[in-house]
């Protein structure tokens, strides 16, 4: 029982004078960051964004970029905001840059039967599985309808049908995120086929 005891004493002292080497290993200058493993990944041979440089002339490692130039993934339609004015300019000045022929055709009909049909009918005309399903208020058919925004869907141009996949238009949600322009731009010569039924 005495040899227990003993034991029992000496294992908690043990553990104390352990936990305090702990403890006081952590304190002392605060500013410090301890012990420090691999410096090389702290501090990386190239210029972080923000760092001085002085191998420009504006001392700075950011640089602006020169003009004319264009960000990887640049989307022209930023050119075009979700305004009226946007929608009349990208109008006037968006054209479908793909050529029209049997692939890209095949591609815009595969992606409006995936993105679009559902609400706007295989046919276009504003009758997809939806519009039975959830009473979903029918959008305007392609080829017969009227634009809430003016003037017959048949004429919408190739910058309107661009405009309104990328932005939605009230319960048309926007697709810029699910498309890419190329993909969008298929989408628009499949729809413009639609236009003519
Ligand atoms: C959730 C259902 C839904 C989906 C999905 C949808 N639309 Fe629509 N779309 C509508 C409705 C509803 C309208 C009518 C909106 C209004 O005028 O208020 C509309 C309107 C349009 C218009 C007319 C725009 C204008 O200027 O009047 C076009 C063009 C159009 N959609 C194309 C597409 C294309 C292409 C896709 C696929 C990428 C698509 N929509 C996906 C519901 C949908």
């Amino acid at each position: 029982m005495l040899v227990m005891n003993k034991l029992r004493i000496l294992s908690a002292a043990l553990i104390a004078v352990a936990g305090s080497a702990v403890v006081s290993s952590c304190g002392g200058d605060k500013r410090s960051t301890g012990m420090e493993f691999a410096r090389n990944m702290y501090d990386p041979i190239a210029y972080n964004p923000d760092q001085a440089n002085k191998n420009f002339a504006n001392g700075q490692t950011a640089q602006l970029p020169p003009a004319n130039t264009m960000p990887v993934g640049y989307d022209k339609v930023d050119e075009y905001p979700n305004t009226p004015e946007g929608y009349l300019a990208a109008s006037n000045n968006l054209f479908n840059p793909l050529t029209r022929n049997k692939q890209t055709l095949t591609e815009g009909h595969t992606l409006y039967l995936n993105m679009c049909s559902h609400c706007h009918g295989t046919q276009g005309n504003g009758d997809g599985q939806i519009i039975k399903l959830e009473k979903f208020p029918p959008p305007p058919s392609y080829s017969k309808g009227n634009s809430s925004r003016g003037g017959a869907m048949k004429d919408l141009t190739d910058g309107k049908i661009f405009h309104t996949i990328t932005y939605g238009l009230n319960l048309m949600g926007p697709h810029r995120t699910q498309l890419n322009p190329t993909e969008r731009w298929k989408i628009v010569m499949y729809v413009r086929e639609l236009q003519k039924l």
